[in-house]
């Protein structure tokens, strides 16, 4: 028995070994992927469920008085507000929401809170919720009590599973008190579609940016927001009725993680226990509607991403060892009272160009840094319990005092030697002296890195036309020895890290754009590593933009003749 499981084990481990290996950009050769874009068959980039009651959510976010500063320093500094359906939909709003239209030549398409690779949204939102009030103009029943599909589109909840009676008791008594879930699920359709094989990356790295985008949302609204790390796949997907079968073909929808909101700071919350009671009890429910099709045919099926999905699929694991290494000191707020969070969280976007020529300072690009690191206890790294396993490796061009050059930032002193160990054995590694003291943040080789942070990012300008870019490097090997689904985390993690650094950018007034395409062994040659120890799995870029007059902006729910 026991042979079987590691038999098992490696099976898994060398697939998605393989679909790692095989999904990697290289000089020679990008990822397999569609041939030609065929845009009569784009995916739908919202989901309904047909037949399903609708619960339209208020849009409040503009009420909320939370400076973005304010969201760094924990309880503190933002009064929490109370776990109502109004404070809910707020939360949606400044997550997952529509955050404006953009439009030109006839064409719009709208951008939300949380950004997606190509723009196509794979992940999708859901609330899993013990029995609320609901005013009754939202809801002529005047309550809530089960689990509900979230429509970015429309700002809406669709009741997929409802319980009342008895059976409302025994769920609503394995909600510790103040507490209700988010699931996050992701249809990589959407993203193979473009991309084809590398679309499971993009959709992990999509997961983790939604899964940010959760915890900044609530502690604008004084909360805490923490991923889960016991569930199994197979129980979110219960509680959110789907399957874990890549069969439900051409369009599955796959689990990915649940999020736990909690109204008390310092509650030490026992929800990880009322998972499988939860996911047993919606197992039995019936869950109401029918999901949309999203293209109307589908031209490849891409079976390394299904082998993939199935080989890292999560089972129930034991509670792991909290973060080691938080950094003590609390990041520096910045004082600048009128920079509210709502405003920041919902103006987020990608630059699509950069002007190449203005830098930033020193202290903006170290408060930058300074919020990638970790700190246990207080937003937004209270989300993860896990040790960080993703170390930026930065691309320095244009920032005021600091020489061009080669970076890292280890966010665990614990990797440290073994980062040295396998890096390039020229590099100094010397400790940049005027950052501050707490910012473990070292020079490996100084000169220009524009043309090769251009080249590794597919040829990208936006790589060398900002103030830096970087490439997000995680302990490969050590996060894939918990099992295969160590590969997803390992991603989310690194979409966690992009999410901050988008919403850093716009704080310091320039802007952020995560970059999916990179070439994964020229990153991994210039830094001179010879195994899988460590892989690059994101990059992004900071600068200032360059924005197209030619596109026309719409408020986001206007289409409604709302907001
Ligand atoms: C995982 C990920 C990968 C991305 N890769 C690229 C990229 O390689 N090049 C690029 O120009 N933009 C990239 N983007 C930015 C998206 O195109 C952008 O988020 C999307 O168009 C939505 O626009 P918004 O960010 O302004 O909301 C990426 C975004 C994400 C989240």
């Amino acid at each position: 028995m026991v042979v079987e499981i590691k038999a098992e084990q490696v099976n898994k481990s060398e697939t998605i070994q393989s679909y790692h290996e095989d999904s990697k950009h290289s000089k020679k050769r990008y990822a397999p992927a569609p041939p030609t874009m065929d845009w009569a068959t784009q995916p739908d980039p919202f989901r309904f469920y047909d037949g399903t009651n609708k619960i339209q959510l208020p849009l409040n976010a503009d009420n909320l008085k939370s400076t973005y500063d304010d969201l760094y320093q924990g309880s503190h500094d933002i009064e929490p507000q109370p776990l109502n359906f109004s404070n809910i939909a707020t939360l949606f709003e400044l997550s997952l929401a529509i955050s404006a239209w953009k439009s030109y030549g006839g064409d719009s398409w709208a951008l939300r809170c949380n950004p997606s690779s190509g723009n196509l949204h794979p992940t999708e939102g859901y609330l899993i919720v013990p029995e609320m009030v609901v005013p009754d103009e939202y809801c002529p029943r005047g309550s809530i009590c089960g689990v509900y599909h979230y429509v970015s589109r429309d700002h809406l909840l669709e009741e997929r599973f409802y319980l009342d009676g008895e059976r409302s008791h025994n769920w609503n008594k394995n909600f510790p008190a103040n507490t209700i879930l988010i699931g996050l699920s992701s249809i990589h359709w959407r993203e193979a579609w473009k991309y084809g094989l590398r679309a499971l990356r993009y959709c992990e790295l999509d997961t983790g940016h939604g899964a940010m985008a959760f915890r900044y949302g609530a502690a604008a609204l004084g909360w805490r927001a923490e991923v889960l790390t016991t569930p199994g796949d197979r129980d979110i997907a219960n509680l959110l009725g789907l399957g874990l079968s890549t069969n439900v073909i051409p369009e599955p929808e796959l689990p990915d993680l649940l999020i736990a909101i909690t109204v008390d700071v310092n509650s030490n919350n026992n929800i990880e226990k009322s998972i499988a009671p939860l996911a047993a009890i919606a197992k039995e429910g019936e869950f109401k509607g029918k999901a949309n099709v999203l293209s109307q045919r589908h031209m490849v099926r891409w079976e390394g991403i299904e082998a993939a999905i199935h080989a890292c699929l999560k089972p129930q694991t034991s509670i792991e060892s909290h973060q080691a290494n938080s950094t003590i000191h609390p990041l520096q707020n910045r004082g600048i009272d009128s920079l509210n969070a709502a405003t920041i969280i919902r103006q987020r976007r990608s630059g699509q160009d950069y002007d190449g020529e203005t830098p930033i300072t020193k202290d903006q690009f170290y408060h930058m840094l300074d919020a990638c690191m970790p700190r246990a206890e207080l937003a937004p790294w209270d989300i993860s319990s896990i040790k960080p396993a993703i170390h930026p490796i930065i691309f320095v061009h244009r920032v005021t005092g600091l020489q061009e050059g080669l970076y890292a930032l280890p966010r665990n002193s614990d990797v440290l030697p073994s980062l040295q160990k396998a890096c390039d054995k020229e590099f100094l590694w010397s400790q940049v002296d005027n950052a501050p003291d707490h910012l473990p943040l070292y020079l490996l080789q100084s000169g220009d890195a524009k043309r090769v942070a251009k080249m590794i990012s597919c040829g990208q300008d936006i790589a060398a036309d900002g103030a830096f870019s970087l490439g997000l490097l995680a302990q490969y090997g050590s996060g894939l020895k918990v099992g295969a689904w160590g590969y997803r985390r390992l991603f989310w993690e690194a979409g966690m890290l992009g999410h901050v650094l988008y919403l850093e950018a716009e704080a310091a007034g320039v802007r952020g754009t995560g970059i999916g395409c990179f070439l994964d062994d020229y990153m991994h040659e210039l830094l001179g590593l010879k195994d899988n120890t460590f892989q690059t799995l994101y990059h992004f870029t900071v600068g200032t933009p360059i924005t197209d007059s030619r596109l026309q902006t719409i408020p986001p729910y206007a289409h409604l003749g709302r907001g």
